[in-house]
Order: C-alpha cells, then sequence, then structure tokens
C-alpha cells in the first residue's frame, strides 16, 4: 500500500473549483491515513511554456520542482475540468513539459471529472484516459464526473452527498489498487 499520494488540480485557472476538489480529495485521503500533496497547475511558473518545454526541458528551475515531485510520485489524483468538451489545454502543456516515459510509466491513477454543465467532464476525462494509458499508466476504473459542480460548492464544501460518498468509494479504491 502506498502511503502517498499526488493530486493534480488540472487548471491554472485563478480560485477554481478544480482548487477546491483537490483540497477536499486530499483531506479525504487523510482521513484514511494517506498523505496527500496538492499540485495546482495554478502555481506553475509564470513563464513556464517559454522556459521549460522540448529545448528548454530542465532549465526552469522551478518547473524542475514540480516536474521532480511527478517523477517521483507512484500513485496519483487528477482532478480535471471540462473545457471546451475536453480537459484544458495547459494540462496537456504541462504533461508535455514533465520526463517521458519516467513519469507515469508503470504508474497508477485516479481521475475526476468536473463541470458547470451537465455532462461532469465525462469526454475530458475519456480523452485523458488514453494519453495515460499510451504513457503507459494505469487508470482506475471508477471515473468520476460531477456536473454542475458550481450548484454544489459552498464555503470550500462539496454540499451533495452522493458526490462525497463517490469521492470516499475512489479514494479507498485507489489505496488498493
Ligand atoms: C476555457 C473554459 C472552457 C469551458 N468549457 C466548458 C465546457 O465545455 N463544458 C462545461 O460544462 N463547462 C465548461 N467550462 C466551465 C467549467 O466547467 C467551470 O469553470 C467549472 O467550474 C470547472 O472548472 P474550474 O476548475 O476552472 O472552476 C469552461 C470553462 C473555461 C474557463
Amino acid at each position: 500500500m502506498d502511503n502517498k499520494i499526488t493530486i493534480v488540480s488540472g487548471t491554472n485557472r485563478q480560485d477554481s473549483l478544480s482548487g477546491i476538489v483537490s483540497k477536499i480529495y486530499a483531506d479525504i485521503l487523510q482521513s484514511f491515513g494517506i498523505t496527500a500533496n496538492v499540485i495546482d497547475l495554478q502555481a506553475l511558473p509564470e513563464n513556464f511554456i517559454h522556459t521549460s518545454l522540448y529545448d528548454n526541458a530542465g532549465k526552469n528551475a522551478d518547473f524542475n520542482i514540480i516536474r521532480k515531485e511527478m517523477t517521483q510520485a507512484n500513485k496519483f489524483v487528477f482532478i480535471v475540468p471540462e473545457y471546451n468538451g475536453s480537459f484544458p489545454g495547459v494540462l496537456k502543456t504541462f504533461i508535455d513539459g514533465l520526463i517521458f516515459p519516467d513519469t507515469f510509466k508503470n504508474k497508477k491513477c485516479a481521475l475526476v471529472g468536473i463541470s458547470s454543465g451537465i455532462q461532469g467532464g465525462v469526454l475530458a476525462i475519456s480523452h485523458l484516459t488514453d494519453i495515460f494509458n499510451y504513457c503507459g499508466m494505469h487508470v482506475l476504473a471508477l471515473k468520476l464526473k460531477f456536473s454542475h459542480i458550481n450548484k454544489y460548492i459552498q464555503n470550500e464544501q462539496i454540499t451533495n452527498d452522493l458526490y462525497m460518498g463517490l469521492m470516499k468509494e475512489q479514494a479507498e479504491k485507489l489505496i488498493s489498487f
């Protein structure tokens, strides 16, 4: 059993609901005795696109800290907002900036899709599953899709009992995955 899980909040939008859901997920994992660390893409270095990718890979000291953390982690949770019917472009750019294939190969993750619309990020997490499988990562079969998430977040808490129950169920499954 791993006793540490890294949560990635999949957007760099300020004050995102993904960030709030990530913190709630971290609390759930901690209640199960797991140390959970959140990497919020909001904290990516400002100039990351120009200084951290392709020929510049490994050259941005601030991004290298995140890159190393992603390489050392064994299990992940990705909180994935639905942007234009898929996952945010910044999340793909982030993945493109990580070390291939070591970051994800033979590792495990769980996915949570969220949206203000009706789909709950179902396509977003489906698209992401293809990418992670390509990178050699195993994706937990229980994938969560939370539609109308904006209606169910109040005071940084999720008010929907079904959503909370599903996150706890997924967290338990991920811990023993
Ligand atoms: C660029 C962008 C595109 C979006 N596209 C969709 C979409 O396709 N479907 C949807 O239901 N919501 C869409 N939304 C709204 C998000 O679902 C909403 O912001 C939600 O709170 C989750 O994202 P957040 O973590 O950025 O808060 C979009 C938001 C942004 C900023």
